[in-house]
């Protein structure tokens, strides 16, 4: 009896750790069943397609096994369901019992096959196929069975573009490394007080003007508001024929482009070029990361009707260029203080019974979402647009924590989770001594315990989730991607894997196997989650304490208050200890092992700034 349950717990160990050694797929897929033997990538294999929609998947899909292996597989069109050796089959199948997004991913030793009722279900199935393939080694992929669908039919990224301007090539890239986790919405933030960036033909001055400002580097808030005369040198802008060709690239990889044109504050960039845009009509340059330029006097009039026939123009392009059903109008953040000055958005709120700013702002929310039906499309707007009262038929991206996305679900309206706490890719993933200066903190392992569906909300009210990548602090596409992996990873896995599945452990196996292979596409990532995390505490008498963890188990931590470089010679700290800082102390130093072997970085605060960050 003994030797029987030894040996069931040897096969299940064993079963475990193949599985966990050979299928590293991100997102986790919802079945996997490993099978024994594997299917040899050779000169001989090819990829077979049974849809003239499959095209571009099987070109793809070659090419990705070319960057990989350095071996281009042909590509050959064929008819039928039935599954040919020696190949990769790619196969629309009306009977796949899958959903739209699912896909059925079957490998043996003989023959890969990947079916699905849509193209866009087989890009997937595509996608966890090619992360099967080894990055080193023999170019083998071990015989499993997959079923695979999402969770959730929004798995966006936002990116800012407006703070820092990113050429086509850049957003085209992080499209590339979006689509291998299957996220599959891109939402460009188009317009800001730092930058307009689409071309409207209507409206010349939006990008001779308003996307260009003075250049800067530097933290920003703490840069030189333009001064007398300088020119506007840094910035861009993308034309329309540019953005078509965006979509369309975009598209081909399943992903739908959601343009914002944040109104109706964080419109300085639009009212350095047409000043008639605000309610005081002063003149002020593109703000460039300045403090307290017109930082205030960035809102659109809401009383003037020229404001409206602006907007008219601007959204009927819009409208053109973009195919996605929705248009985000922002709505976010919009200071109205001259509006209570403003003789027009007064006389506006008179005639209309308006009895404060907030239902002003309901108002112009409301006239944008007559003006978008108009032209075929939804609007989505920042969470601030509940404020005195929802549009009809708005739909809400909650940011400021989940409950904008609560209240508008439980008024039967479409939401996206993009909280502050969990969503927002700007913000430090690492102990801010050691990375570079941005907002306050959120760490892949929060990221990875992000639930967008709240308890008690109706879920067909909840579209999904998305990260967004406010580029204030990231002045660089080579930055972007710091930002973005592997923090992305957890989101994907949070939006397409089954609650049911999460495993943090798991996952980080999966992580670190997937750093491996973002290093040798030579995509940036954050190593941030292997360090120290360093949390000052007080002590019943007001004194500092130290208490330090890891986002990883099984780490050991070595500390100094020694003006020396800590190791596995100087003191190991105890799980859950509160460390007293020895008299005269002045630095604290903390790094992780792993196995007897350091991991991440040394981190250096001074005791000084600890106490600091006690009183915040
Ligand atoms: C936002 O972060 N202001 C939407």
């Amino acid at each position: 009896m003994q030797i029987i349950i030894r040996t069931l717990f040897l096969l299940c160990c064993f079963s475990f750790s193949a599985q966990a050694q050979q299928i590293n797929i991100i997102p986790q897929p919802k079945e996997i069943a490993l099978k024994s033997g594997r299917f040899v990538i050779n000169e001989k294999t090819v990829i077979l397609f049974n849809d003239e929609q499959l095209k571009f998947l099987a070109a793809y899909t070659s090419d990705m096994i070319k960057s990989a292996t350095n071996s281009q597989p042909a590509v050959v069109s064929k008819s039928g369901t039935a599954v040919k050796s020696r190949a990769i089959n790619l196969i629309i199948d009306p009977n796949a019992a899958t959903k739209k997004e699912g896909y059925l991913l079957d490998v043996s030793s003989n023959s890969v096959v990947v079916k699905a009722l849509t193209p866009q279900g087989l890009f997937y199935g595509v996608q966890s196929l090619l992360q099967m393939i080894p990055i080193e080694g023999e170019l083998s992929i071990p015989a499993v069975s997959i079923k695979d669908e999402p969770r959730f039919p929004w798995r966006g990224l936002m990116l800012d573009v407006s703070r820092h301007f990113f050429t086509m090539d850049q957003v085209k890239r992080m499209i590339d490394e979006m689509v291998i986790y299957k996220f599959n919405i891109l939402h460009l933030h188009l317009t800001d007080d730092q930058g307009w960036r689409m071309q409207i033909n209507k409206l010349p001055e939006l990008t001779s003007v308003a996307a260009w400002r003075v250049p800067r580097t530097g933290l920003w808030w703490d840069r030189d508001c333009p001064q007398e005369g300088e020119a506007a040198t840094y910035g861009g802008f993308y034309t329309q024929q540019e953005l078509k060709e965006l979509i369309a690239y975009a598209s081909a990889r399943f992903v739908d482009v959601l343009p914002e044109i944040d109104v109706p504050g964080h419109s300085l960039a639009a009212i350095a070029a047409y000043p008639f845009l605000s309610s005081t009509k002063l003149n002020y340059k593109v703000n460039p990361g300045c403090k307290f330029y017109g930082i205030d006097d960035n809102s659109l009039c809401a009383g003037k009707e020229s404001t409206f026939e602006f907007l008219d123009k601007v959204f009927t392009e819009v409208a053109e260029v973009f195919p996605f059903e929705y248009i985000h109008i922002g709505g976010d953040e919009c200071y109205k203080g001259f509006w209570e000055k403003c003789e027009d958005c007064q006389q506006r709120m008179k005639e209309n019974g308006l009895k404060n700013t907030n239902e002003l702002q309901s108002y112009f929310i409301k006239r944008l979402e007559k003006m978008l039906e108009q032209k075929g499309k939804k609007l989505m707007g920042w969470d601030e647009i509940l404020e005195g009262g929802l549009a009809p038929k708005a739909s809400v991206m909650s940011w400021r924590g989940m409950g904008g996305g609560i209240a508008a679900a439980k008024q039967n309206h479409h939401v996206v989770m993009s909280p502050t706490d969990y969503a927002y890719l700007d913000l430090y993933q690492g102990d801010p001594s050691i990375e570079p200066p941005t907002y306050s903190m959120l760490r892949f392992k929060t990221i990875f315990d992000f639930e967008p569906l709240p308890d008690g909300v109706d879920e067909t009210y909840i579209l999904g989730g998305q990260g967004n990548l406010w580029t204030e602090s990231v002045p660089t596409f080579r930055h972007a991607e710091y930002m973005l992996w592997p923090r992305s990873f957890a989101l994907s896995e949070v939006l397409w894997s089954e609650k049911s599945n999460k495993n943090w452990n798991q996952f980080v196996g999966r992580t670190e196997a997937h750093l491996k292979r973002l290093a040798k596409y030579d995509i940036n990532y954050a190593s941030s989650f292997y360090d120290a995390i360093v949390t000052p505490i007080k002590g019943s008498q007001d004194n500092l304490l130290i208490q330090v963890d890891t986002e990883l188990e099984g780490l050991d931590i070595y500390y100094s208050f020694e003006n020396v470089y800590p190791d596995h010679h100087t003191p190991k700290y105890k799980k859950g200890e509160k460390l007293s800082v020895p008299k005269d102390a002045d630095t604290f130093r903390v790094i992780t092992y792993r196995e007897g072997k350091p991991l991440g970085r040394i981190i250096t605060i001074s005791i000084q700034e600890l106490i600091k960050r006690l009183d915040k």
